[in-house]
């Protein structure tokens, strides 16, 4: 048959989430599945929210809703968000997209025509080049090294410039590496962006979750570059929502009017029961974001001590932010030599569900995530290092 398809279209499934389906599909055929791929901090449903949810349906908020976000949503978001980072948004700035994936979907879509660069830096969360590939860009990826701390350096930044370059895809509390920036790198990176005149995407959806007292700085609290500053956040991750599906992108006003227009010629907004509950998380944000932080810090603590103990040699380092940690292949000890082969084996012989780092733009890596709870992190990798056991170099 010949192809039907768009050649923009062309672009490979989301690796963690076509191995988190795996992992689901081996756990209902009844398999014993130790999930270190999944991108979400497995909690329980927290009380206020389902009685948001009886709220919301007790009070007939089960229509369209506004296609920008509920005014409540919009107005708290904005003063969440200025509270903590400094930032200086109003309503007008505020958009609620369903995730934060949807709002780098939108403005990616909205902005970029066939043929224009936008720098991706490696490794990177694997659904931006697919998205920019997607709207006819072209990513352009600048490697960053794990010697260096996984930074990127503006001289880096400014050299992948060309005058086709519209847009830096820029993911401060990162996934997959954990790498955190300082308020003096951040300033330095905008600067460069401000002389090749690009606009920044700041990913900040894991801005909640920093380690070790370190502070979040956020893009949007430059003011002197608010023009060319988009920050996408989302309650996944900091209120641990990710399957309610709410995102918030804080843009220039021009920016957010055209991502509503796009909005509403497509998903036409954000489950209004979601949004709801949202509004309910940000009231308790001051409360929610410690405990979820601390929980997360005690996982992180647990799967880096757990994995140096069963891996003796690997010295593997807690990340400061995120809950993932990116290891090198060779901390395994096993005689595979290729990140994805390792992976499937991994998956496929010894149940142990992990992601390739050659997803993220960087082979030679495993994807590790400690968002499970403590016990399964630590059955996980026993699982994994009997594996690896069975695999080991001779
Ligand atoms: C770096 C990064 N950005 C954005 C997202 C999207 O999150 P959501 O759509 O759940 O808000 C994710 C999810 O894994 C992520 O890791």
């Amino acid at each position: 048959m010949k192809d039907i398809f768009s050649s923009k279209v062309h672009i490979p499934p989301s690796a963690t989430v076509t191995i988190n389906s795996i992992a689901q599909q081996k756990k209902k055929a009844g398999q014993r599945v130790y999930n270190l791929s999944a991108g979400e901090p497995i909690m329980n449903t927290a009380q206020y929210l389902k009685e948001t949810v009886d709220w919301a349906m007790e009070h007939g908020e089960t229509l369209y809703p506004p296609v920008a976000g509920i005014d409540e949503l919009r107005n708290r978001a904005s003063l969440w968000m200025n509270d903590l980072y400094q930032t200086n948004y109003q309503v007008k700035n505020t958009l609620i997209t369903c995730g934060g994936k949807f709002g780098i979907y939108l403005l990616l879509q909205s902005l970029l025509n066939d043929g224009d660069e936008v720098i991706v830096i490696s490794p990177y969360w694997v659904s931006y080049p697919p998205m920019v590939s997607l709207f006819g860009g072209r990513p352009v990826i600048v490697q960053t090294e794990e010697k260096d701390g996984w930074k990127v350096r503006p001289e880096q930044i400014a050299a992948a410039c060309s005058e086709k370059t519209k847009l830096l895809i820029f993911n401060n509390g990162s996934n997959p590496t954990g790498v955190l920036y300082e308020e003096q790198e951040l300033r330095d990176i905008l600067k460069v962006c401000k002389e090749k005149n690009i606009l920044i995407m700041s990913d900040e959806v894991y801005s909640g979750l920093t380690y070790d007292k370190k502070d979040y700085v956020s893009c949007g609290a430059f003011w002197d570059h608010s023009d060319s500053v988009v920050v996408i956040q989302s309650c996944s991750k900091n209120f641990g929502m990710t399957g309610w599906r709410v995102g918030i992108v804080f843009a220039p006003e021009e920016i957010t009017k055209k991502l509503i227009t796009v909005q509403g010629q497509s998903i036409t907004g954000t489950s209004i029961i979601s949004q709801w509950a949202a509004v309910a998380a940000i009231e308790k944000a001051h409360k929610i974001t410690p405990e979820i932080n601390k929980e997360m810090k005690h996982r992180r603590d647990v799967f880096t001590d757990t994995f140096n103990e069963l891996f003796p040699g690997a010295n593997l380092q807690a990340p400061h932010s995120a809950f993932y940690s990116f290891i090198p292949l060779k901390a395994f000890g096993t005689y595979h030599d290729d990140d994805v082969k390792f992976c499937e084996r991994a998956l496929e012989d010894g149940n142990v569900a992990m992601v390739p780092g050659s997803a993220f733009g960087k082979p030679g890596y495993v994807r590790t995530s400690f968002g499970a709870k403590p016990e399964e992190l630590i059955d996980a990798i026993k699982a994994l290092a009997d594996y690896a056991n069975k695999h080991a170099k001779k």
